[in-house]
């Protein structure tokens, strides 16, 4: 190489050429650099970006110091943005697309129970183990399509965040169990005044809950057309039609296998100004991972895009018995 060429500026690179995608395990999950989420994009970075995602199933990014204006800005590249949360207010004074999780405030929240109240719903509400786990909202019958969580206050260590690919949890299954898997479906839901936790009244005036959404237990992509198990174990309830033994036994073996699959999760440290992204539809995640043993302040801001309406292998298309759909800002 001669000396006049390394003395030569560099050409001009426009930001899709400079865009590069990294992988952080072989089953899920890139680093995403060469890009500045603090401006917009052109055309061909945002088809890459939507291509990506669904392949890669969460993006990483690392060091953008974006508003919640640019994040919303960000989150609309790929679809209709939707307000904060089916139940929660957005973030006060912020966007209202904006939800704030302020770990403190959670921590401090006080039921209304009784302590009487406590043990009978302990008694006759049983938690499944794994319950951290969880795809966005599915307790409404068109869920998130995806979510851009965005490091607002990390503590120093701790409150990382997991996600695991559920195409991959399907497909490790024998296909004699996938094809029983394939015709089941499963009711949502969600019910926080049931809990002892009844939510403040909403700022548009919507209902709060409860809600509860029946949705195929295996659940098509609706770009890529692979299927994936439908398994939000924060929210899911119960199998259709199944004895509660029996849903119990199974709902239990599947959120065991999810958990237990390490080769199958990506786990993120929070660093200043991270944003990740991910695809609900064929995720499921954990955050705050170790929440109970760190005390330091955790602050993250949420956008979530698209409201469309999972679907069975046989066609079944999932359906609301109680609270309203969600809905993006523009419909
Ligand atoms: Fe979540």
């Amino acid at each position: 190489m001669s000396v006049s060429v390394l003395t030569k500026q560099p050409p001009a690179v426009d930001e899709a050429s400079r865009l590069a995608f990294h992988r952080v395990t072989p089953v899920i999950g890139a680093e995403v650099t060469g890009i500045d989420l603090t401006r917009p994009l052109d055309t061909e970075t945002i088809a890459k970006l939507r291509r990506k995602l669904v392949k890669y199933k969460v993006l990483f990014f690392r060091d953008q110091p974006i508003t919640d204006e640019d994040h919303v800005r960000f989150s609309q590249y790929f679809g209709g943005v939707t307000p904060a949360h089916p139940i929660t207010n957005g973030r006060a004074g912020g966007p209202i697309q904006i939800m704030e999780n302020v770990k403190s405030r959670i921590d401090a929240r006080q039921s209304v129970f009784s302590d009487v109240e406590k043990q009978h719903h302990r008694a006759f509400h049983r938690p499944r183990p794994g319950r951290g786990w969880h795809t966005d909202i599915t307790f409404v019958t068109n869920p998130s399509d995806i979510s851009f969580l965005r490091n607002h206050q990390s503590p120093e260590f701790g409150g990382d965040t997991a996600w695991v690919n559920l195409e991959a949890l399907y497909e490790s299954f024998s296909p004699a169990f996938r094809e029983r898997l394939d015709g089941l479906r499963a009711v949502h839901g969600r019910d926080d005044a049931l809990r002892g936790f009844p939510p403040p009244p909403r700022d548009d005036g919507r209902s709060t809950g409860p809600y509860l959404s029946v949705h195929p237990l295996v659940r098509v992509h609706p770009e890529s057309g692979k299927k994936g198990l439908f398994l939000s174990p924060g929210f899911i309830k119960y199998i259709e039609g199944y004895s509660e033994r029996e849903s119990d036994a199974l709902l239990t073996f599947l959120t065991e296998e999810l958990s237990a699959r390490l080769d199958l999760q990506v786990r993120f440290r929070w660093t200043p100004n991270a944003l990740a992204v991910w695809d609900n539809r064929a995720t499921s995640h954990w955050g705050p991972i170790d929440g109970e043993h760190f005390t330091d302040e955790r602050i993250v801001r949420r956008t979530t895009v698209g409201t469309s309406v999972p679907v069975g292998p046989d066609g079944f298309t999932s359906r609301q018995i109680a609270g309203e759909r969600f809905f993006t800002l523009e419909d």
